[in-house]
Protein backbone atom coordinates (compact mmCIF):
# COMPACT_ATOMS: atom_id res chain seq x y z
CA UNK A 1 0.00 0.00 0.00
CA UNK A 2 1.96 3.12 -1.18
CA UNK A 3 1.94 6.36 0.82
CA UNK A 4 0.05 9.47 -0.40
CA UNK A 5 1.52 12.83 -0.88
CA UNK A 6 -0.61 15.48 -1.52
CA UNK A 7 0.69 19.24 -3.19
CA UNK A 8 -1.21 22.35 -4.32
CA UNK A 9 -1.01 22.59 -8.38
CA UNK A 10 -1.69 26.24 -8.71
CA UNK A 11 -1.07 29.26 -6.23
CA UNK A 12 -2.46 27.50 -2.85
CA UNK A 13 -6.16 27.46 -1.63
CA UNK A 14 -7.17 24.60 -4.26
CA UNK A 15 -9.16 23.16 -1.20
CA UNK A 16 -7.13 20.96 0.00
CA UNK A 17 -8.37 20.57 3.33
CA UNK A 18 -11.21 18.58 1.75
CA UNK A 19 -9.10 16.48 0.17
CA UNK A 20 -6.67 15.73 3.14
CA UNK A 21 -9.34 15.43 4.98
CA UNK A 22 -11.01 12.70 3.08
CA UNK A 23 -7.67 11.18 3.05
CA UNK A 24 -6.57 11.28 6.58
CA UNK A 25 -9.55 9.02 7.54
CA UNK A 26 -7.70 6.13 5.25
CA UNK A 27 -4.48 7.24 6.64
CA UNK A 28 -2.46 5.64 9.81
CA UNK A 29 -0.39 9.43 9.87
CA UNK A 30 -0.67 12.65 8.57
CA UNK A 31 2.69 14.69 8.25
CA UNK A 32 3.08 18.24 7.37
CA UNK A 33 6.85 18.73 6.07
CA UNK A 34 6.73 22.18 4.91
CA UNK A 35 5.27 25.93 5.28
CA UNK A 36 3.69 27.29 8.76
CA UNK A 37 1.12 28.88 9.97
CA UNK A 38 0.99 31.01 6.68
CA UNK A 39 -1.32 27.79 5.77
CA UNK A 40 -4.83 27.35 6.68
CA UNK A 41 -8.30 25.64 6.35
CA UNK A 42 -11.47 24.71 7.04
CA UNK A 43 -12.10 21.33 8.01
CA UNK A 44 -16.77 20.64 8.92
CA UNK A 45 -17.09 17.25 10.46
CA UNK A 46 -20.67 16.88 11.53
CA UNK A 47 -21.77 20.40 12.82
CA UNK A 48 -17.90 21.08 13.84
CA UNK A 49 -15.93 23.32 11.86
CA UNK A 50 -11.84 23.30 12.74
CA UNK A 51 -9.97 25.86 11.34
CA UNK A 52 -6.11 24.07 11.32
CA UNK A 53 -3.37 26.03 10.37
CA UNK A 54 0.00 24.52 11.78
CA UNK A 55 -1.68 21.45 13.19
CA UNK A 56 -2.11 18.14 10.34
CA UNK A 57 -5.24 17.43 9.16
CA UNK A 58 -5.08 14.14 11.10
CA UNK A 59 -5.86 15.15 14.53
CA UNK A 60 -9.58 15.56 13.74
CA UNK A 61 -10.04 12.14 12.61
CA UNK A 62 -7.96 10.63 15.42
CA UNK A 63 -4.81 10.08 13.37
CA UNK A 64 -1.24 10.29 14.63
CA UNK A 65 -0.56 13.68 13.68
CA UNK A 66 3.53 14.77 12.79
CA UNK A 67 4.89 18.20 12.28
CA UNK A 68 8.16 17.46 10.44
CA UNK A 69 11.24 19.23 10.93
CA UNK A 70 10.53 21.40 7.03
CA UNK A 71 8.13 23.38 8.65
CA UNK A 72 8.72 26.44 10.64
CA UNK A 73 6.96 26.66 14.09
CA UNK A 74 5.65 29.54 15.76
CA UNK A 75 5.63 28.16 19.19
CA UNK A 76 2.98 30.73 20.57
CA UNK A 77 0.67 30.15 17.13
CA UNK A 78 0.61 26.26 18.23
CA UNK A 79 -0.38 26.65 21.15
CA UNK A 80 -3.23 29.07 20.99
CA UNK A 81 -4.27 26.43 18.04
CA UNK A 82 -4.27 23.52 20.44
CA UNK A 83 -6.14 25.73 22.84
CA UNK A 84 -8.63 26.75 20.32
CA UNK A 85 -9.11 23.22 19.45
CA UNK A 86 -9.57 21.87 23.34
CA UNK A 87 -12.44 24.54 23.05
CA UNK A 88 -14.18 23.14 20.63
CA UNK A 89 -13.66 19.57 22.82
CA UNK A 90 -10.24 18.36 20.71
CA UNK A 91 -8.00 17.98 23.32
CA UNK A 92 -4.59 17.03 21.22
CA UNK A 93 -1.98 15.72 23.39
CA UNK A 94 1.41 14.11 22.69
CA UNK A 95 0.10 10.74 21.88
CA UNK A 96 -1.83 12.07 18.75
CA UNK A 97 0.55 15.10 17.81
CA UNK A 98 4.42 14.70 17.21
CA UNK A 99 6.75 17.92 16.72
CA UNK A 100 10.06 17.46 15.28
CA UNK A 101 12.93 18.41 17.25
CA UNK A 102 14.51 19.90 14.50
CA UNK A 103 12.40 22.35 13.27
CA UNK A 104 13.03 25.74 13.44
CA UNK A 105 10.94 28.22 15.76
CA UNK A 106 9.20 31.24 13.97
CA UNK A 107 9.89 34.00 16.80
CA UNK A 108 8.12 37.63 17.39
CA UNK A 109 10.88 39.35 15.22
CA UNK A 110 10.24 37.20 11.92
CA UNK A 111 6.94 38.57 12.05
CA UNK A 112 7.83 42.17 13.04
CA UNK A 113 10.55 41.62 9.99
CA UNK A 114 8.40 40.19 7.49
CA UNK A 115 6.02 43.31 7.68
CA UNK A 116 8.52 45.64 8.22
CA UNK A 117 10.13 44.39 4.59
CA UNK A 118 6.67 44.32 3.46
CA UNK A 119 5.87 47.94 3.95
CA UNK A 120 9.11 49.06 2.57
CA UNK A 121 8.38 46.99 -0.49
CA UNK A 122 5.30 49.37 -1.26
CA UNK A 123 4.09 48.68 -4.72
CA UNK A 124 6.69 45.95 -4.91
CA UNK A 125 5.38 44.25 -1.95
CA UNK A 126 5.07 40.10 -2.19
CA UNK A 127 2.05 39.77 -0.06
CA UNK A 128 3.21 38.01 2.34
CA UNK A 129 0.64 36.26 5.17
CA UNK A 130 3.22 38.65 7.37
CA UNK A 131 3.65 35.81 9.54
CA UNK A 132 7.20 35.67 9.64
CA UNK A 133 7.90 32.61 7.65
CA UNK A 134 10.42 34.42 5.03
CA UNK A 135 12.74 35.73 8.27
CA UNK A 136 12.70 32.17 9.56
CA UNK A 137 13.86 30.33 6.57
CA UNK A 138 16.65 32.70 6.29
CA UNK A 139 17.78 32.08 10.03
CA UNK A 140 17.71 28.45 9.25
CA UNK A 141 19.84 28.87 6.26
CA UNK A 142 22.08 30.90 7.44
CA UNK A 143 22.54 28.28 10.46
CA UNK A 144 21.20 31.12 13.68
CA UNK A 145 18.24 29.67 13.96
CA UNK A 146 16.55 28.32 17.33
CA UNK A 147 14.99 25.17 16.61
CA UNK A 148 12.51 23.00 18.99
CA UNK A 149 15.05 20.94 20.74
CA UNK A 150 17.16 24.29 22.09
CA UNK A 151 14.20 24.67 24.30
CA UNK A 152 15.86 22.26 26.65
CA UNK A 153 18.49 23.67 26.75
CA UNK A 154 18.75 27.38 28.41
CA UNK A 155 22.18 28.26 28.15
CA UNK A 156 22.32 27.51 24.52
CA UNK A 157 19.02 29.13 23.83
CA UNK A 158 20.57 32.52 25.92
CA UNK A 159 24.04 32.40 23.30
CA UNK A 160 21.90 31.92 20.31
CA UNK A 161 19.11 34.35 21.06
CA UNK A 162 22.46 36.57 21.17
CA UNK A 163 23.27 36.18 17.83
CA UNK A 164 19.85 36.17 16.60
CA UNK A 165 19.04 39.63 18.14
CA UNK A 166 22.57 41.04 16.96
CA UNK A 167 21.23 40.41 13.12
CA UNK A 168 17.48 41.32 13.90
CA UNK A 169 17.97 44.36 15.59
CA UNK A 170 20.34 46.26 13.48
CA UNK A 171 17.81 45.24 10.63
CA UNK A 172 14.57 46.14 12.57
CA UNK A 173 16.57 49.94 13.71
CA UNK A 174 17.31 50.30 9.95
CA UNK A 175 13.47 50.02 9.00
CA UNK A 176 12.66 52.13 11.38
CA UNK A 177 10.73 49.49 13.80
CA UNK A 178 10.93 48.44 17.00
CA UNK A 179 13.80 46.49 18.51
CA UNK A 180 13.73 42.94 20.73
CA UNK A 181 15.16 42.53 24.83
CA UNK A 182 17.12 39.50 25.23
CA UNK A 183 15.73 38.65 28.37
CA UNK A 184 12.47 39.51 27.53
CA UNK A 185 12.22 37.01 25.08
CA UNK A 186 14.38 34.54 26.98
CA UNK A 187 11.85 34.23 29.75
CA UNK A 188 8.94 34.20 27.21
CA UNK A 189 10.80 31.16 25.33
CA UNK A 190 11.43 29.63 28.52
CA UNK A 191 7.64 29.60 29.57
CA UNK A 192 6.23 28.23 26.70
CA UNK A 193 9.18 25.49 26.62
CA UNK A 194 7.63 22.80 28.84
CA UNK A 195 4.64 22.81 27.11
CA UNK A 196 6.24 22.48 23.72
CA UNK A 197 8.77 19.88 24.43
CA UNK A 198 6.14 17.32 25.71
CA UNK A 199 5.19 17.07 21.79
CA UNK A 200 8.65 17.07 20.69
CA UNK A 201 11.07 13.86 19.18
CA UNK A 202 12.81 12.95 16.50
CA UNK A 203 10.15 12.68 14.34
CA UNK A 204 12.23 10.63 11.69
CA UNK A 205 12.67 7.45 13.91
CA UNK A 206 8.71 7.19 14.58
CA UNK A 207 8.29 7.84 10.82
CA UNK A 208 11.07 5.27 10.10
CA UNK A 209 9.20 2.55 11.71
CA UNK A 210 5.98 3.21 10.32
CA UNK A 211 7.18 2.63 7.39
CA UNK A 212 8.62 -0.06 8.02
CA UNK A 213 5.47 -1.65 9.78
CA UNK A 214 3.62 -0.99 6.44
CA UNK A 215 1.72 2.32 7.72
CA UNK A 216 0.02 4.57 5.12
CA UNK A 217 1.48 7.82 5.81
CA UNK A 218 -0.31 11.23 3.82
CA UNK A 219 1.71 14.10 3.65
CA UNK A 220 -0.31 17.18 3.46
CA UNK A 221 1.59 19.48 1.37
CA UNK A 222 1.16 23.93 2.21
CA UNK A 223 0.84 26.15 -0.39
CA UNK A 224 1.08 24.92 -3.97
CA UNK A 225 3.74 23.91 -6.81
CA UNK A 226 3.73 27.83 -8.32
CA UNK A 227 4.72 29.55 -4.50
CA UNK A 228 7.64 27.11 -4.57
CA UNK A 229 10.71 28.87 -3.90
CA UNK A 230 12.60 27.56 -6.64
CA UNK A 231 9.78 26.60 -9.33
CA UNK A 232 7.56 29.30 -8.26
CA UNK A 233 6.92 32.83 -10.00
CA UNK A 234 9.82 33.94 -7.86
CA UNK A 235 10.42 36.29 -5.82
CA UNK A 236 6.10 36.23 -5.79
CA UNK A 237 6.20 32.87 -3.62
CA UNK A 238 6.50 31.68 -0.42
CA UNK A 239 9.99 30.39 1.35
CA UNK A 240 9.97 26.90 1.30
CA UNK A 241 10.06 24.25 -1.37
CA UNK A 242 5.98 22.98 -2.30
CA UNK A 243 6.96 20.12 -4.62
CA UNK A 244 6.23 16.52 -3.43
CA UNK A 245 10.35 16.11 -3.14
CA UNK A 246 10.51 17.98 -0.16
CA UNK A 247 8.20 15.71 2.09
CA UNK A 248 10.95 13.73 2.11
CA UNK A 249 13.63 16.18 3.43
CA UNK A 250 11.14 17.83 5.48
CA UNK A 251 10.02 14.92 7.55
CA UNK A 252 13.25 12.57 7.80
CA UNK A 253 12.24 10.35 4.86
CA UNK A 254 13.91 8.98 2.44
CA UNK A 255 12.07 10.09 -1.69
CA UNK A 256 10.80 5.96 -1.43
CA UNK A 257 8.30 6.82 1.16
CA UNK A 258 6.64 9.94 -0.68
CA UNK A 259 4.79 7.28 -2.84
CA UNK A 260 1.56 8.49 -5.30
CA UNK A 261 1.84 12.15 -5.47
CA UNK A 262 -1.75 13.87 -6.21
CA UNK A 263 -2.21 17.60 -6.80
CA UNK A 264 -5.10 19.36 -6.46
CA UNK A 265 -6.29 22.13 -8.73
CA UNK A 266 -9.25 24.39 -8.92
CA UNK A 267 -10.98 23.93 -11.92
CA UNK A 268 -10.29 27.97 -12.51
CA UNK A 269 -7.55 29.87 -11.18
CA UNK A 270 -6.87 32.07 -7.95
CA UNK A 271 -3.87 33.39 -6.36
CA UNK A 272 -3.69 35.60 -3.12
CA UNK A 273 -0.52 38.33 -2.96
CA UNK A 274 1.33 39.75 -5.51
CA UNK A 275 2.94 38.70 -8.79
CA UNK A 276 2.24 37.56 -12.47
CA UNK A 277 -1.71 35.72 -12.98
CA UNK A 278 -1.98 35.75 -16.78
CA UNK A 279 -5.43 34.29 -16.92
CA UNK A 280 -6.73 36.62 -14.00
CA UNK A 281 -9.84 38.28 -14.47
CA UNK A 282 -10.77 41.74 -13.46
CA UNK A 283 -14.03 41.90 -15.12
CA UNK A 284 -17.75 40.63 -13.61
CA UNK A 285 -16.75 37.13 -14.59
CA UNK A 286 -14.01 37.30 -11.69
CA UNK A 287 -16.45 39.23 -9.37
CA UNK A 288 -18.46 36.22 -10.01
CA UNK A 289 -16.02 33.65 -9.37
CA UNK A 290 -14.96 35.17 -6.25
CA UNK A 291 -18.75 35.33 -5.17
CA UNK A 292 -19.50 32.02 -6.07
CA UNK A 293 -16.51 30.41 -4.95
CA UNK A 294 -16.19 32.17 -1.41
CA UNK A 295 -12.75 33.48 -2.13
CA UNK A 296 -11.36 35.00 0.81
CA UNK A 297 -8.08 33.95 2.32
CA UNK A 298 -8.47 31.92 5.03
CA UNK A 299 -5.56 33.12 7.04
CA UNK A 300 -5.83 36.84 6.11
CA UNK A 301 -9.37 37.09 4.79
CA UNK A 302 -8.29 39.20 2.00
CA UNK A 303 -10.20 38.71 -1.66
CA UNK A 304 -8.72 36.43 -3.82
CA UNK A 305 -7.92 37.17 -7.66
CA UNK A 306 -9.92 35.01 -9.51
CA UNK A 307 -8.79 33.32 -13.26
CA UNK A 308 -10.09 31.16 -16.02
CA UNK A 309 -8.14 27.78 -15.99
CA UNK A 310 -4.49 28.01 -16.71
CA UNK A 311 -3.49 24.26 -18.34
CA UNK A 312 0.08 25.51 -19.07
CA UNK A 313 0.84 26.52 -15.39
CA UNK A 314 -0.74 23.17 -14.12
CA UNK A 315 1.11 21.30 -16.36
CA UNK A 316 4.21 23.01 -15.58
CA UNK A 317 3.44 22.33 -12.30
CA UNK A 318 2.20 17.97 -13.03
CA UNK A 319 5.81 17.91 -14.19
CA UNK A 320 7.62 20.17 -11.35
CA UNK A 321 6.33 18.25 -8.38
CA UNK A 322 5.54 14.91 -9.68
CA UNK A 323 2.20 14.97 -9.44
CA UNK A 324 0.69 11.39 -10.67
CA UNK A 325 -3.19 12.57 -10.39
CA UNK A 326 -5.61 15.35 -10.38
CA UNK A 327 -8.15 16.12 -7.96
CA UNK A 328 -10.13 18.82 -9.49
CA UNK A 329 -12.07 21.11 -6.96
CA UNK A 330 -15.20 23.17 -7.19
CA UNK A 331 -16.25 22.73 -10.93
CA UNK A 332 -19.70 23.40 -9.45
CA UNK A 333 -18.33 27.24 -9.30
CA UNK A 334 -18.51 27.31 -12.96
CA UNK A 335 -22.00 26.14 -13.06
CA UNK A 336 -24.29 28.48 -15.32
CA UNK A 337 -21.50 30.53 -16.85
CA UNK A 338 -21.90 30.41 -20.76
CA UNK A 339 -18.63 30.08 -22.02
CA UNK A 340 -15.76 29.22 -20.49
CA UNK A 341 -11.95 29.60 -21.46
CA UNK A 342 -9.06 28.00 -20.98
CA UNK A 343 -5.39 29.01 -21.31
CA UNK A 344 -3.23 26.54 -23.93
CA UNK A 345 -0.72 28.33 -24.37
CA UNK A 346 1.20 31.76 -23.87
CA UNK A 347 2.42 34.85 -26.13
CA UNK A 348 5.01 36.54 -24.57
CA UNK A 349 6.53 39.81 -26.79
CA UNK A 350 5.08 38.36 -29.86
CA UNK A 351 6.69 34.68 -29.01
CA UNK A 352 4.98 31.62 -28.49
CA UNK A 353 5.49 30.06 -25.17
CA UNK A 354 4.09 26.29 -23.65
CA UNK A 355 5.45 27.21 -20.47
CA UNK A 356 5.85 30.35 -17.92
CA UNK A 357 9.63 31.31 -18.44
CA UNK A 358 11.86 32.20 -15.59
CA UNK A 359 12.27 35.78 -16.36
CA UNK A 360 10.48 38.21 -13.88
CA UNK A 361 9.72 40.69 -16.99
CA UNK A 362 8.52 37.84 -19.11
CA UNK A 363 6.05 36.29 -16.89
CA UNK A 364 4.79 39.58 -16.08
CA UNK A 365 4.54 40.00 -19.80
CA UNK A 366 2.99 36.20 -20.65
CA UNK A 367 -0.33 37.16 -22.11
CA UNK A 368 -2.65 33.64 -22.31
CA UNK A 369 -3.92 31.78 -25.71
CA UNK A 370 -7.56 30.82 -24.89
CA UNK A 371 -9.44 27.84 -26.18
CA UNK A 372 -13.55 28.02 -25.12
CA UNK A 373 -15.84 25.46 -24.04
CA UNK A 374 -18.99 25.43 -24.06
CA UNK A 375 -20.23 26.18 -20.22
CA UNK A 376 -23.60 24.08 -18.92
CA UNK A 377 -26.80 25.11 -17.33
CA UNK A 378 -27.64 22.26 -15.78
CA UNK A 379 -25.92 22.63 -12.77
CA UNK A 380 -23.07 19.98 -11.52
CA UNK A 381 -23.08 21.26 -7.25
CA UNK A 382 -23.31 18.02 -5.38
CA UNK A 383 -22.85 15.45 -8.22
CA UNK A 384 -21.37 12.03 -6.62
CA UNK A 385 -20.78 10.04 -10.10
CA UNK A 386 -19.91 10.75 -13.43
CA UNK A 387 -23.36 10.04 -14.46
CA UNK A 388 -24.98 12.76 -12.99
CA UNK A 389 -22.16 15.36 -14.65
CA UNK A 390 -23.65 17.15 -18.17
CA UNK A 391 -21.67 16.42 -21.14
CA UNK A 392 -20.02 19.62 -21.31
CA UNK A 393 -18.72 19.12 -18.27
CA UNK A 394 -17.20 15.58 -18.87
CA UNK A 395 -15.86 17.46 -21.93
CA UNK A 396 -14.35 19.85 -19.91
CA UNK A 397 -12.82 17.90 -17.54
CA UNK A 398 -11.33 15.56 -20.14
CA UNK A 399 -9.88 18.44 -21.59
CA UNK A 400 -7.98 19.50 -18.94
CA UNK A 401 -6.54 16.16 -18.56
CA UNK A 402 -5.45 16.39 -21.80
CA UNK A 403 -4.04 19.54 -21.61
CA UNK A 404 -2.29 19.10 -18.53
CA UNK A 405 -1.01 15.77 -18.38
CA UNK A 406 -2.46 13.57 -15.62
CA UNK A 407 -5.49 11.79 -15.09
CA UNK A 408 -8.30 13.71 -13.41
CA UNK A 409 -8.64 10.91 -10.11
CA UNK A 410 -10.74 13.07 -8.04
CA UNK A 411 -14.00 15.34 -8.58
CA UNK A 412 -15.14 17.56 -5.99
CA UNK A 413 -18.56 19.17 -6.65
CA UNK A 414 -19.25 20.64 -3.37
CA UNK A 415 -17.99 21.75 0.12
CA UNK A 416 -19.86 18.28 1.37
CA UNK A 417 -17.12 16.05 2.35
CA UNK A 418 -19.24 13.21 0.13
CA UNK A 419 -19.55 15.87 -2.94
CA UNK A 420 -16.80 13.86 -4.51
CA UNK A 421 -16.74 11.84 -7.74
CA UNK A 422 -14.42 9.32 -6.69
CA UNK A 423 -11.86 7.58 -10.14
CA UNK A 424 -9.25 6.28 -8.57
CA UNK A 425 -8.15 5.83 -4.89
CA UNK A 426 -4.89 7.29 -4.59
CA UNK A 427 -4.26 4.89 -1.52
CA UNK A 428 -5.18 2.03 -3.34
CA UNK A 429 -3.00 2.70 -6.93
P1 LIG B 1 4.43 33.95 3.00
O1 LIG B 1 4.32 32.46 2.86
O2 LIG B 1 3.64 34.47 4.17
O3 LIG B 1 5.84 34.43 3.00
O4 LIG B 1 3.74 34.60 1.71
C1 LIG B 1 4.33 34.51 0.42
C2 LIG B 1 3.28 34.33 -0.66
O5 LIG B 1 2.65 33.07 -0.51
C3 LIG B 1 2.15 35.36 -0.61
O6 LIG B 1 1.72 35.62 -1.94
C4 LIG B 1 1.04 34.63 0.14
O7 LIG B 1 -0.23 35.13 -0.18
C5 LIG B 1 1.24 33.23 -0.38
N1 LIG B 1 0.75 32.19 0.54
C6 LIG B 1 1.32 31.74 1.67
N2 LIG B 1 0.59 30.76 2.23
C7 LIG B 1 -0.48 30.57 1.42
C8 LIG B 1 -1.59 29.68 1.45
O8 LIG B 1 -1.74 28.82 2.33
N3 LIG B 1 -2.47 29.81 0.43
C9 LIG B 1 -2.31 30.71 -0.58
N4 LIG B 1 -1.29 31.55 -0.65
C10 LIG B 1 -0.38 31.49 0.34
Amino acid sequence: MPNVTVIGAQWGDEGKGKVVDWLASRADIVVRFQGGHNAGHTLVVGSQQYKLSLVPSGVVRGKLSVIGNGVVVDPWAFLAELDRLAGQGLVVGPELLRLSDTATLILPMHGALDRAREAARGDGRIGTTGRGIGPAYEDKVARRAIRVADLAEPAVLEAKLDELLRHHNTLLAGLGAETYDKGTLLSELLAVAPRLLRFAEPVWRRLHEAKAAGRRILFEGAQAVMLDVDHGTYPYVTSSNTVAGAAAAGSGLGPDAVGRVLGIAKAYTTRVGSGPFPTELTDATGRHLGERGREFGTVTGRPRRCGWFDAVMVRQAVRLGGIQGLALTKLDVLDGIPELKVAVGYRINGQAFDHLPAGRQAQAAAEPVFETHEGWTQPTSGARSWAELPAPAIKYVKRIEELVGAPVTLLSTGADRDDTILMQDPFAA
